[in-house]
């Protein structure tokens, strides 16, 4: 009897045993699991607040590469989509009376001439606000119309680009046609590339690729950011003007329209530009493209290569007219050597950067039009080109 009772007594003791076990098991089981799903939603919570932060901080980025590039904008944009007004909006522009004009140059005096060129003389003037202007007056007035000379300034006042020289205004009296510009403190590019004094130029080859790039955006500007497109017509290295910072800004865009008109039954000599720079196609034809214009740069590329002027009469046969000179050199490295500007010094460019470059007036000056490249071509060509270095002057 007793020994059933003992046997039924550790039967029960050894159920309990069991159940206690299996119930601190399943416990335990629970447990874990919460402390699973508790650190499971921390991890997501945590996972969470970094992916937020991490979006903030990107659009903190992506507005602050857009302030820094309003920023540059305003600096000086160098990139060929940051351009100005869009085409049709009129930026602000000065009805200049004349006798103001009068005194910011001192009464148009000699001492005040920075240059004479196919419309008139240029003088340097200061207006009453101490601004520096460049005042162009024109030569026999009268041969122009006023609703012309209107047009053309209407044009101008459309075409913004940091890459052009700025209009700031006019004057149009039945005597005078004066246009009025910002001041280029370092003038023409031809000034510095065929220095009036003799002597060398002292424009680094860095300094050409620059002044090259900004003008050819410049020109990709009036070809292909505005409608209609504006051909210049008389794209030329005094055509490129340099600031206080030898930044590059084109010149006489509109003008060339201005000058259009026949005189005394001839084509006046600005319809055909300026004698070395005129397409072929055009000079024979008078048949007017960008391309015209293309082949102008490309002109333009070989004085900076090279440092001579495109019609040089005085040089030894063969040599007279740059382009016929040069566009044997331009495809063979071992060539091309032999037509640097010596004025350059040699450490200070890389030969298979003339290379590149040649190769690229090359193309621009070639006789059949069509296959000239189109400015935005040249801009993408150049850009790899031009070292983004703190701007050094000369
Ligand atoms: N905005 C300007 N700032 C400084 N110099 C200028 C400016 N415009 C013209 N010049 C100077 O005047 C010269 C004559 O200019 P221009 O009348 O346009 O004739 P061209 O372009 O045929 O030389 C230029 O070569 C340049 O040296
Ligand atoms: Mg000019």
């Amino acid at each position: 009897m007793d020994g059933g009772n003992e046997e039924r007594r550790e039967e029960t003791v050894g159920l309990v045993v069991i159940v206690v076990f299996a119930v601190l098991a399943v416990c335990s089981l629970l447990v874990a699991c919460c402390y699973y799903c508790y650190i499971r939603f921390k991890l997501s919570q945590h996972l969470k607040t970094k992916s937020l932060n991490a979006a903030d901080e990107e659009s903190a980025d992506v507005v602050a590469a857009a302030a820094d590039e309003r920023e540059n904008e305003t600096k000086r944009p160098h990139t060929a989509t940051a351009m100005g007004a869009p085409t049709g909006e009129k930026v602000g522009v000065v009805v200049f009376p004349f006798k103001q004009l009068h005194i910011a140059t001192g009464g148009f005096g000699k001492g005040n001439a920075i240059g004479h060129g196919s419309f008139g003389s240029v003088y340097k003037g200061v207006l009453g606000d101490g601004r520096k202007i460049a005042v162009k007056l024109m030569d026999h007035a009268g041969k122009q119309g006023e609703e012309e000379f209107k047009m053309e300034v209407d044009l101008l006042t459309r075409l913004r680009s940091p890459y052009l020289l700025q209009l700031i205004g006019y004057c149009s009296d039945s005597d005078n046609k004066i246009l009025v510009y910002e001041f280029m403190a370092n003038g023409g590019l031809q000034d510095l590339l065929y220095p009036t004094a003799g002597g060398a130029s002292k424009l680094e080859w860095e300094m050409r690729m620059r002044i090259a790039l900004e003008a050819a955006k410049g020109l990709e500007y009036l070809h292909e950011h505005v409608t209609p497109p504006v051909i210049h017509r008389d794209f030329k290295s005094s055509n490129i003007l340099l600031d206080r910072n030898l930044h590059a800004k084109v010149s006489d865009f509109g003008l060339a329209k201005l000058g259009s008109d026949k005189i005394g039954g001839h084509v006046s000599t600005r319809v055909l530009g300026t004698q070395g720079y005129v397409a072929p196609e055009y000079a024979s034809t008078g048949h007017l493209t960008t391309k015209s214009d293309v082949y102008s740069y490309g002109v333009v590329l070989l004085e900076l290569i090279t440092g001579r002027v495109p019609v040089d009469m005085k040089r030894p046969a063969g040599e007279g007219l740059l382009v016929s000179w040069a566009l044997p050199h331009l495809a063979e490295r071992e060539k091309i050597v032999h037509i640097i500007d010596p004025s350059m010094e040699q450490g200070k460019y890389k030969l298979k950067d003339v290379v590149q470059v040649a190769a690229i007036a090359a193309m621009c000056v070639q006789p059949e039009a069509d296959y000239r490249p189109l400015m935005a071509d040249v801009v993408q060509s150049l850009v790899p080109l031009v070292m983004h270095k703190p701007r050094s002057s000369i």
